[in-house]
């Protein structure tokens, strides 16, 4: 099992650039499933998730080749099992999204229920209603999804809650389902506008992405293209915070300024000077960093993939801020990893409450989950000393080569094998 050896307590300098984003690639691999043409996927990220829906795709039939850096191509011609085994939706719950695009080119498949996470139940309530309000026949059997449908039909289909896969799998059934689907109080999200987006340039007739009502027209069948995957603002948004709690001026290149509204109003808040041009952003720190108070919102609020993150900051802040987590039921792993380095945090259900204090100290950590494993890097590089932290698979799900990124910048970080 990897690590990472952190030596922190220094500033970095510099500038890098932002890979694709992980939750726009990963459902735009499996919307492939609906179209028997290959298709040219570019500013795919190289991470852990990128390779396991690559693998489920193989498993089922698709072959996919890697070109150049970040490109890959994906053909579903010959999809000869629509089944989704256990041992790989296991290891990555985004692989529900396949369900929506497998039932509505070939009317059925059997999908392993993807169980929960270290973050929450992570229940797919919504995936089924949704897809059965459109004619599929689903049953849960032995821990599997069995879903069969002849014909797919539009249906008016409310979320509650937003869910972004939710969103997902229902636009990409309904992009080849028989008549007109309205789908409220969709997800807002960029990497679903980025979906629906890849959906359009197939032939998919979708209106209403980036607001609460997605409707979409049926259409016979998608044709192949070339798409390109946005940059990932979750990535970016890690690394803004990185300059902050290291005192450091950075330069973050390759990213949409527009995905980040929220995130940059509350990073100016802490007292952070941003200047932002087309694709790039130029940070630099404040002299203290004033405490911010929010609560994780679907976009186009502040999203809860940047929680932890932001909590480090607010650790390091001159006063006391509340973080209150309203998506997931147990998104605060890290605080005891946190605690242990010597953040003053104190938790009541969903709210956390953390006292700023002068600085981290260095310890052995272990990452939980995707976004708490950030938040440990990002605290490993603030505090004086050496800090391992342990588990680091977990990183690799979600960042491209973080060690090379942080190391680029002046960061004192080397990958080890345990
Ligand atoms: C997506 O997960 C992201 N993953 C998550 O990012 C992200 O944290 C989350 O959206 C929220 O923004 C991908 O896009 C691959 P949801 P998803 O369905 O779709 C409840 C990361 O770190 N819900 O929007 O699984 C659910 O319990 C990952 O990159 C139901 O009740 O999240 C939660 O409270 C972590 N029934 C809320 O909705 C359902 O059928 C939002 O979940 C589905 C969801």
């Amino acid at each position: 099992m990897q690590k990472l050896r952190i030596n922190g307590g220094h500033s970095l300098k510099g500038e890098l650039a932002i890979s694709g984003s992980k939750n726009a690639a990963l459902p735009i691999m499996a919307a492939c499933l609906l179209c028997p043409n290959e298709i040219q996927i570019e500013n795919v990220p190289n991470l852990r998730d990128i390779k396991t829906m690559s693998l489920l795709l193989s498993h089922m039939g698709a072959t996919i080749e890697k070109g150049t850096e970040n490109t890959i191509k994906i053909n579903a011609k010959n999809i000869n099992q629509k089944f989704a085994p256990y041992d790989l939706v296991k290891t990555m719950r985004a692989s529900i999204v396949v369900l929506g695009p497998l039932l509505a080119r070939f009317g059925e498949a059997i999908v392993s229920l993807p169980g929960g996470c270290s973050i929450g139940a992570r229940p797919v309530n919504l995936h089924i209603e949704g897809l059965s309000a459109m004619g599929a026949k689903i049953e849960i059997k032995n821990g599997y999804i069995h879903a069969v449908a002849s014909e797919l039909k539009g249906c008016e289909f409310e979320f509650n809650p937003v869910s972004v896969t939710g969103t997902a799998n229902l636009m990409m059934a309904a992009s080849l389902a028989k008549g007109k689907t309205i789908l409220d109080n969709s997800a807002k999200e960029p990497e679903i506008v980025n979906l629906g987006e890849f959906l359009i340039t197939l032939g998919a007739n979708i209106s209403g992405l980036g607001t609460e009502q997605i409707i979409i027209e049926g259409v016979k069948s998608l044709k192949s293209e070339c798409f390109k995957v946005i940059p990932d603002r979750i990535e970016a948004a890690t690394f803004l915070i990185a300059a902050l709690i290291t005192r450091s001026n950075l330069k973050i290149n390759n990213l949409i300024p527009d995905h980040l509204k929220e995130p940059i109003d509350i990073l100016r808040g802490s007292g952070a000077k941003i200047n932002v041009s087309r694709e790039s952003i130029d940070i630099k720190p404040p002299e203290k960093i004033k405490p911010v108070s929010f609560k994780t919102e679907p976009y186009p609020g502040i999203p809860t993939d940047i929680q932890a993150q932001l909590m480090v900051l607010n650790i390091l802040a001159d006063g006391h801020s509340t973080i209150h987590e309203t998506i997931f039921e147990n998104r605060f792993m890290h605080v005891l990893e946190l605690q242990r380095m010597g953040a003053d945090i104190s938790l009541s259900r969903n709210v956390a409450s953390i006292k700023g204090i002068k600085g981290l100290k260095s310890a052995p950590v272990m990452a939980t989950d995707l976004r708490a494993s950030a938040a440990l890097v990002l605290a490993a590089l603030a505090a004086e000393g050496e800090t391992i932290v342990d588990r680091i698979y977990h990183i690799d799900r979600g960042y491209e080569n973080i060690d090379k990124k942080l190391s680029s910048i002046g960061a004192m970080v080397e990958r080890i094998e345990s």
